[in-house]
């Protein structure tokens, strides 16, 4: 039998006492950060699924507030974003109020004579996300389709820009655009897909622009979450880089493989999903936090009362490779408080012939191995003797990333545990894997069978 592990993680989001899924309307206004979530008010698996909010002023600490847009008879409010409205386009807004307007999938159950349907609505706050109403011409826009959900809403251009949506026909493998002057009228613009990876229904887009470092280039980034057939198996998240001009996205490279391993992909273990970028962060900086977890056992992971983590906020960023395509590196942001979280920074030799294992562990048995094969040039994580893993059979897993850059002799590995969760950034996090764990004791040490450099961070 699976014991309920007690060890919560400090940095990752959990809810107090239910479940978590996706994050949603992740969204920066006035020094707080807003991170709203599909949870269940009433339990720990998945259902009655509403908006929860949490709000941070430092993405680490975590202040979980009441649900901003509860399920209802008729609907659940599944996944979605939020805007700061403040040109008040929508026309929420009264005099000296700044409206916050929530995009979301009115998912409603067959019922009567009526087809189950998912169609986009909208709930507003003119009180910072405290409080929410539904917007009563709801829904704002519905194609009568069951898999159009999770609206990523932005605005594009400047005072004469328009909204533009990114959402998905999920099971026809499609990312739909649409555009809106009030975010309540929206045309449909353009679609993109299928491409790529397509074993699974497409869910949670995200697009947005990004500088390229080292050039006076912007790309724009395309992100779709796939369940199942991620890299890892399960839950996966995918990126394509390209063009978009304010309706249309182009991928720059569309690869004629069937094989998975050529497409790019946000995260190469098993608990990455749903992952999507804060809108309005000052600076350029480009945001993104995912669900630590993945469909194939969300709903069994053995933790109580609460179920599931969120990600460690991670800044993304687009460097060139050595061929110079544009890849995205991820950098989680960390506490001030070093000694709140236990992470490492290793140098791993990688050419022919080195072979090193990282054993993460509390001292006993139980540990996650993290091994970097300079043959077969990849980094694989092993987590088959990590503590419980008996509660689903496809959870024991050993997952394997590409080792970034052809012929490097030596990769940096930058390695963050935190109770339930281990976070793996390969060089600059070119390369990220993302991995639960549910040891008895949490993993502490770092033991390095070879000889790499070890710092403590
Ligand atoms: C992704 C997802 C979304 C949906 C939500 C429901 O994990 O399946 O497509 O909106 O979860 O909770």
């Amino acid at each position: 039998p699976t014991t309920a592990v007690s060890h919560r993680p400090v940095a990752h989001f959990t809810t107090r006492d239910t479940w978590l899924n996706d994050p949603n309307g992740l969204l920066y206004y006035e020094g707080t950060y807003h991170l709203f979530y599909q949870t269940n008010p009433h339990g720990s698996t998945w259902g009655n699924i509403s908006w929860g909010h949490a709000t941070s002023t430092d993405l680490v600490a975590w202040t979980e507030h009441d649900i901003a847009i509860p399920f209802t008879a008729d609907e659940m409010a599944f996944s979605g974003s939020a805007v700061v409205d403040v040109r008040n386009t929508a026309g929420f807004a009264g005099p000296g109020q700044t409206a916050f307007v929530a995009v979301y999938t009115s998912a409603r159950p067959p019922r009567d004579d009526e087809p189950a349907s998912q169609s986009q609505s909208l709930a507003y706050s003119l009180d910072e996300g405290q409080t929410w109403n539904r917007y009563e011409g709801n829904p704002v826009l519905d194609i009568g389709s069951s898999e159009f959900r999770d609206p990523k809403v932005f605005w594009h251009g400047s005072d004469d820009g328009h909204w533009v949506m990114v959402a998905v026909e999920a099971v026809a493998r499609r990312v739909v655009i649409y555009t809106s002057p009030d975010l309540i009228s929206w045309t449909r613009a353009s679609h993109f897909g299928p491409a790529h990876a397509t074993d699974g229904v497409w869910e949670c887009p995200d697009l947005f622009p990004l500088s390229v470092a080292g050039t006076k280039d912007t790309r724009w980034v395309l992100i779709v979450s796939m369940n199942p057939g991620g890299i890892a198996g399960g839950s996966g998240t995918q990126y394509f880089v390209g063009d978009f001009d304010g309706t249309t996205f182009t991928a720059d490279r569309l690869i004629e493989s069937d094989d998975p391993t050529t497409y790019d992909w946000l995260d190469y273990g098993r608990d990455y999903y749903a992952a999507v970028s804060f809108n309005d962060v000052p600076d350029g900086r480009r945001l993104m936090i995912g669900w630590a977890s993945n469909w194939d056992y969300a709903n069994e992971t053995p933790t109580h009362p609460w179920r599931s983590a969120m990600s460690l906020a991670r800044e993304v960023t687009l460097v060139p490779d050595e061929e110079g395509i544009p890849r995205i590196h991820q950098r989680p942001v960390l506490p001030q408080d070093s000694s709140a979280l236990t992470s490492f920074t290793v140098t791993v030799p990688c050419a022919p012939g080195d072979r090193q294992t990282l054993v993460l562990s509390a001292g006993g048995e139980e540990h996650l191995a993290i091994t970097v094969d300079g043959d077969h040039r990849s980094i694989t994580s092993d987590r088959t003797r990590s503590g419980a893993t008996d509660f689903h059979p496809t959870f024991p897993s050993i997952d394997r990333a590409p080792l970034p850059g052809a012929d490097t002799t030596e990769v940096e590995l930058f390695v963050v545990v935190d109770a339930t969760i281990v976070e793996i950034y390969v060089d600059g996090g070119r390369v990220t894997l993302t991995e639960q764990v549910f040891p008895s004791e949490p993993f502490t040490q770092l033991r390095v069978e070879g000889e790499a450099r070890v710092g403590r961070a």
